[in-house]
């Protein structure tokens, strides 16, 4: 079982900054540890599972079914998860193909807080890919409200500076625990100002380099897999010292 019961990391950012990838690369690492790892999949307005793998047949289940059933149980919850042919160690939980925020019934705070509470006896780890559209996204804010540890992303453009100007007046109640963020600027390429930037952000702990495989993999739905080429090394250390931080030592 992990230890320090750290075991709910949210990721959280600006639009486009690499929420979905980093939340992947999270989970494989985790999952590369032999632990099992449920990867959450909030968004409801581009459904994220078919655009980050190639399903062999039909995916048919849905976050939306799990937020508005009668009775959220560990049954309903696995019902609905899409495990994962590649790696036996991460199981799927998201909105499918064609959803939209009108598919299903609206569901209340204490449904989310439910999934959230029941998710911990499910898997050994939960990594929860938000939308950055918080007032549109219950879960993704309960999420940003219940984690363990809250990874905020930002990248190098003045639209991921204004998104936080926005957006963190919103998150000001001490529920929210901002300060506690971990800053990353992500997709940082070698010319780009990183310093810069974060500055603009108030300082960041970590930096994920831009990396060109990583691109090509969200093109061709295989992020998943390992990442190829030297490049990969430097992304791949930041991570686990991430997960290292987020998740303490086993
Ligand atoms: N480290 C990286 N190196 C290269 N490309 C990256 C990296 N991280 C993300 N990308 C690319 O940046 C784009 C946005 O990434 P991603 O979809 O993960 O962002 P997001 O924050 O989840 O976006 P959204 O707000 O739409 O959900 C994608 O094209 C992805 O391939
Ligand atoms: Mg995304």
């Amino acid at each position: 079982m992990p230890n320090k019961g750290k075991q709910l990391l949210t990721v959280w950012g600006s639009p486009g900054s690499g929420k979905t990838v980093s939340a992947i690369k999270l989970a494989k690492e985790l999952a590369d540890q032999k632990k099992n790892v449920l990867l959450l999949l909030c968004d409801d307005i581009c459904p994220t599972l078919p655009t980050i793998f190639k399903s062999k047949t039909p995916i048919d289940v849905s976050i939306g079914e799990v937020l508005t059933a009668p009775n959220i149980t560990q049954e309903v919850i696995l019902r609905n998860c899409v495990s994962f042919d590649k790696n036996p160690y991460i199981s799927l939980l998201g909105y499918k193909a064609g959803e939209n925020p009108f598919s299903y019934a609206e569901y209340k705070k204490d449904r989310a807080v439910d999934l959230l509470v029941l998710l911990r006896h499910i898997a050994d780890y939960v990594v929860i890919d938000c939308s950055s559209m918080l007032t549109e996204s219950i879960i993704s804010t309960v999420a940003l409200e219940v984690a363990d540890g809250v990874l905020r992303i930002g990248s190098c453009d003045l639209k991921s500076v204004s998104y936080f100007r926005s957006v963190l007046p919103l998150l000001s109640e001490p529920k929210f625990n901002v300060d506690k963020h971990i800053k990353v600027l992500s997709n940082v390429r070698p010319l780009q100002d990183g310093e810069e930037y974060k500055n603009a952000f108030g300082g960041v702990s970590y930096t994920l380099p831009y990396v060109q495989a990583i691109d090509e993999q969200n093109s061709s739905l295989t992020l998943f897999d390992s990442i190829p080429g030297k490049a990969a090394k430097a992304y791949d250390m930041v991570l686990k010292v991430i997960v290292k931080e987020v998740f303490g030592d086993e």
